[in-house]
């Protein structure tokens, strides 16, 4: 199996989007209610791309099967050395390695571009992704409790977080 992650294109939205809408409805992954329309996920690339924040995707045999991006974490200007971050890999295509080249290319464009630390909000019954985190030395720092309400629920978000060694 061939993976290469690159960066974004338009012509990849359409993937982004259908994996992203696949969470919203079938997850707690994502704390949205409503699948995205396309446009709606075109404004998205489109101000990733304008504030200079990346947009990777893994494609397999030319097909997009995951993706992954970071932005700001919070907009006040002294955390300007933070960013939070998601991956994801469609469902029919994990365990294959794919998170892992998306994370490696991300944390590695993070360090390149001068940041210090990356931080992901997960949700607390998403065991599979903090032991991701884990692989890559992310650590829990803390629970925040019956923040996220979905599928009747309420729901606890845990974030992680690595700082960044030179
Ligand atoms: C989390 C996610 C991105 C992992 O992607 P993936 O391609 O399946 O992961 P990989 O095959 O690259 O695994 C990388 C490492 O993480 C570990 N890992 C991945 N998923 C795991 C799981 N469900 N349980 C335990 N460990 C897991 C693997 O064992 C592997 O470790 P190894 O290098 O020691 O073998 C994927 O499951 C996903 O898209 N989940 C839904 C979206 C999500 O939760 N995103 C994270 C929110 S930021």
């Amino acid at each position: 199996m061939n993976t290469r992650i690159r960066q974004a294109r338009e012509a990849d939205v359409a993937a982004i989007l259908d994996i992203t809408n696949h969470e919203i409805l079938h997850s707690t992954v994502l704390y949205e209610y409503e699948p995205r329309s396309l446009e709606t996920q075109m404004e998205w690339f489109h101000d990733k791309l304008a504030q200079g924040w990346p947009v990777l995707v893994a494609e397999v045999d030319e097909t997009v099967v995951g993706f992954g991006t970071y932005g700001t974490f919070r907009q006040r200007i002294a955390y300007r050395f933070s960013v939070e971050h998601s991956v994801y890999v469609h469902k029919g295509h994990r365990g294959k390695s794919i998170g892992n080249a998306l994370m490696v290319e991300l944390i590695c464009q993070a360090r390149a571009n001068g940041f210090h630390t990356m931080i992901a909000g997960i949700d607390s019954s998403n065991m599979g992704s903090v032991a991701f985190h884990r692989k890559f030395g992310f650590e829990v720092v803390g629970t925040f409790k019956e923040v996220g309400f979905k599928f009747d629920r309420w729901l606890d978000v845990l974030f992680m977080q690595l700082i960044l060694r030179p």
